[in-house]
């Protein structure tokens, strides 16, 4: 989701359609002139200024589009996600929901994540698709060598594509 998305030149922004009616409707049925002044600022600065902290990269002025970030105790996933590198083929393996998740909230762009129990590098590939640097720990040299495969077939959108000094 393009929730950090404002244009650098500050001229366009990127908006979930329906929590903009929301926001909208909000204004429209203020009770007071005061409360519908306090929607409309909340909804300039969701359009105009990113808010975050210090230990993720959620925009915090709209945080209502993070629809997908669960902030219940209990996690409950439809099905597991099998896109990409992942597969269940490891027994033991975890859902990369789980990661997933902790490394949203938990961890910025270019930090880095350390995996002191890789299995099949189920995490390792969470990162490589957030951007988050990985490191991983595993005791059997077998399973190494499927982590290797399962975070290697994983694509790279943050690679540096090398220069063509040609
Ligand atoms: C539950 S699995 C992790 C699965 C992983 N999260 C995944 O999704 O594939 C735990 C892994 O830790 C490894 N392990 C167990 N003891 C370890 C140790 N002392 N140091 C490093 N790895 C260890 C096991 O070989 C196993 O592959």
């Amino acid at each position: 989701m393009g929730l950090l998305n404002i244009s650098s030149n500050g001229d366009t922004a990127k908006v979930n359609k329906d929590i903009l009616l929301e926001e909208l409707n909000q204004i429209v049925d203020a009770q007071t002139i005061e409360r519908a002044k306090y929607y409309i600022s909340r909804l300039k600065k969701s359009l105009t200024e990113i808010k975050t902290t210090k230990i993720n990269d959620l925009n915090l002025n709209r945080w209502k589009e993070y629809q997908d970030i669960l902030t219940e105790s209990l996690w409950i996933f439809d099905k597991r996600d099998n896109s990409g590198a992942h597969n269940a083929g490891y027994w033991g393996n975890f859902i990369p929901q789980i990661p997933n998740q902790f490394l949203r909230r938990y961890t910025k762009h270019d930090e880095w994540v350390l995996d002191a129990f890789l299995g099949s590098g189920t995490t390792l590939i969470e990162c490589k698709r957030l951007g988050r640097n990985g490191i991983g720990v595993e005791l059997l040299p077998e399973v190494i060598e499927i982590a290797n495969k399962n975070i290697s077939a994983e694509y790279n959108k943050f690679a540096i594509k090398s220069l063509n000094r040609n």
